[in-house]
């Protein structure tokens, strides 16, 4: 009976070590646009019971005093707050889905008041998250790859701050529509004002524009514009590239790859340019599915 009780322990200290690593794994991404104003000190709370849980079980273990009662008890409470945790974890997951779900139902409607954009928001947002996968490790472990995801989807929240007839006008804008135009990327950061924990993605959206020369909408130099921002302005002339639009034909994949390559350095990151290019082609052209348009050639 005694191995029995010790077999126990051992059993409930091993659920409460595992559970020690998904609190902290929790604790460590929950950093993002959806759970960032969450309450962090609640969570650290909850690793130091846990925490002191595992110590009180590897005590007991190792006096080898357990008896079965005590066996059945300890292993039933670890088991209790392993089911408990997971199912937080599970709903947690399934809150995020829901939210992105309905992000990109939103994109919709950015999309929807101009012809041509069909698609092109969650075309970006598919088309970053290829990039940010592709990316070496010490860069894709700074970017909170949710956030990236938030930004790319609403990077042209702004334009439903853009009249339709310049957004569906025949034929090349002028001066002044250009002018309209070019506030689209702040509205959007204005848009998502209220909402606080978007407070760190403003900056991507705003710079969505920008150029590395510094010729951008705002005029922003390359080194000041931050490598999420310049990730989505990559996906971003990718997508415009792909797509047919009023004023120009559907480029091909190798089209685009070649125009892409000419504006490294000037317009995009030569980098991410050269990373892009290096992803293969079937998995770049799969994301062309988010595109409500048959006008895409390969
Ligand atoms: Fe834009």
């Amino acid at each position: 009976m005694a191995v029995l009780s010790q077999a126990m322990v051992a059993l409930g200290l091993a659920l409460m070590l595992f559970n020690i690593y998904s609190v902290a794994r929790f604790v460590s991404t929950q950093r993002d646009v959806l759970t960032g104003k969450s309450d962090v000190t609640l969570s650290y709370v909850i690793l130091a019971f846990v925490v002191v849980f595992a110590i009180v079980y590897a005590y007991i273990f190792f006096q080898n005093f357990a008896e079965p009662s005590i066996g059945i008890i300890l292993l039933s409470g670890s088991a209790f707050v392993t089911v408990v945790l997971q199912w937080i974890y599970t709903l947690v997951g399934s809150i995020k889905e829901t939210a992105m779900d309905i992000a990109e139902a939103l994109s919709t409607v950015i999309d929807a008041r101009d012809r041509d954009l069909r698609g092109h928001s969650r075309h970006v947002e598919a088309i970053s998250m290829l990039i940010y996968d592709a990316l070496p490790e010490h860069q894709r472990s700074k970017i909170n790859k949710t956030n990236l995801e938030y930004a790319a989807i609403f990077h042209d929240l702004g334009k439903l701050g853009v009249p339709e007839s310049i957004l569906n006008k025949p034929g090349a804008l002028n001066e002044q529509d250009w002018v309209v135009m070019r506030r689209h990327p702040q509205i959007g950061v204005d848009i998502l004002q209220p909402v606080k924990s978007f407070a760190d993605i403003q900056d991507w959206i705003r710079l969505h524009h920008e150029r590395i020369d510094g010729r951008g909408y705002y005029g922003v130099p390359g080194d000041q514009i931050p490598l999420e921002a310049r990730i989505i302005t990559v996906a971003d002339v990718f997508s415009a590239l792909l797509m047919k639009r009023s004023y120009k034909e559907a480029a091909s994949y190798d089209e685009c790859i070649a125009i892409m390559r000419e504006c490294a350095g000037t317009q995009l990151d030569a980098q991410l340019v050269e990373l892009f290019c290096s992803i293969p082609k079937d998995k770049v052209m799969a994301c062309s599915r988010c595109l409500y348009t048959t006008d895409v050639s390969n």
